[in-house]
């Protein structure tokens, strides 16, 4: 059976504001499989960061934290350890890519010196092996001259090119899950597939498992073997790619693929736009979250919150609609619009 290196259960988390608890994801709960990559979609505030953060435990230093449920590393649960534990899990075992790679690096030290910094923290390499290995992780990156842009500042470097100095950073000690949060957004759109191709090499040479996290459904259907579709802090769906995209049943996550370039035939149209904003973490309104937004509302969605419908053995969606269906028919939301397989980006 394949392993679990990571379970995340009924995981709330949270920030205190004023004297409010707002609760910026809601009783989550996912696994990811050693070895695969999951992505994590969904609009700008639906607690993407918030729940890598939460891995991480870096939440913690974000003014917030973690109000229930549990979150396990190959078994280990992470969810209730010291900070001065998770430092020795952090860049080590779990390593992390944001979105904006220039404020990853410090502006005053060389990157080569950065990579080596955290081999000789996590792996008391000395100066030298540790200056050798940050040349190696540089060429390993695609890095052309690794020697000479070692010894570079952030500054003389491409946005590409630092991104890429992240990621050797959080590849230095050789991690089993890397968490990449928006890690091309910031990037234009050539380098951001080479970035993509570097993520999906490395994850094949290093054994890693991966936590994607895109508002981009274009790139989860690159990358990801497994998707999970958040909205306003809760999961609407989750399931492989294949059946994500070949039926995607939640209308969020039909509207997600709606909205992105080459989804249907648009010939000409504006591009689809779900109609409405996420509401703020503190007004979810009663029953389904999405119910405001959704064209499907049901009178069932605004009184009472839906629980997951099965849809297939590796697919499931909070949505009422499947509530007759028992689970075992599959019947798109946006009815004949979504035939199976007709999803393309
Ligand atoms: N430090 C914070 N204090 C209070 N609320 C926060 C903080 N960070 C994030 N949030 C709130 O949590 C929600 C989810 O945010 P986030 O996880 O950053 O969304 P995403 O990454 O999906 O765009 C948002 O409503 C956001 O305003
Ligand atoms: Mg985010």
């Amino acid at each position: 059976m394949a392993r679990k290196i990571l379970e995340v259960n009924q995981m709330t988390a949270g920030f205190l504001v004023n004297t409010d608890i707002v609760k910026a994801t809601d009783r989550i709960s996912f696994d990811l499989e050693k070895g695969q990559t999951l992505c994590i979609v969904g609009e700008s505030g639906s607690g993407k960061s918030v729940t890598s953060l939460a891995v991480m435990r870096l939440i913690d230093y974000a003014g917030g934290m973690i109000l229930e449920g549990d979150i396990k590393f190959n078994g280990e649960v992470l969810s209730t350890k010291s900070q001065e534990e998770m430092r020795k899990i952090r860049g080590n075992r779990i390593a992390m890519i944001f979105q904006d790679p220039m404020s990853s690096l410090n502006p005053v030290f060389m990157v080569g010196e950065q990579i080596a910094e955290s081999l000789r923290l996590h792996q008391n390499k000395s100066d030298k092996e540790a200056m050798k290995a940050a040349v190696d992780l540089l060429r390993q990156v695609g890095i052309p001259s690794p020697e000479v842009r070692a010894r570079q500042y952030p500054h003389e470097l491409s946005g590409g090119m630092c991104q890429r100095v992240v990621i050797a950073i959080a590849l230095a000690c050789q991690p089993e899950l890397l968490i990449a949060d928006e890690p091309t957004t910031a990037l234009d759109v050539t380098v951001q597939a080479q970035i993509l191709d570097l993520l999906q090499q490395l994850k094949k040479n290093n054994d890693m498992s991966i936590i994607m996290i895109t508002h981009d459904m274009g790139v989860a259907a690159e990358m990801a073997d497994r998707i999970v579709v958040m909205y306003a802090g809760g999961i609407m769906e989750e399931g492989s790619v294949h059946e994500i995209f070949a039926k995607p049943s939640h209308p969020y996550t039909v509207g997600l693929l709606k909205s992105i370039p080459g989804f249907e035939d648009s010939h000409g149209e504006e591009l689809y736009t779900i109609k409405g904003n996420i509401p703020r973490i503190n007004e979810l309104p009663t029953g389904c979250r999405f119910h405001p937004r959704c064209t499907h509302a049901m009178d069932i969605c605004r009184k009472q919150e839906p629980g997951f419908f099965q849809l297939g053995q590796d697919h499931k969606a909070a949505c009422w609609l499947y509530e007759e269906h028992g689970g075992d028919s599959i019947v798109s939301p946006a009815g004949a619009a979504i035939a199976h397989g007709e999803v393309r980006v």
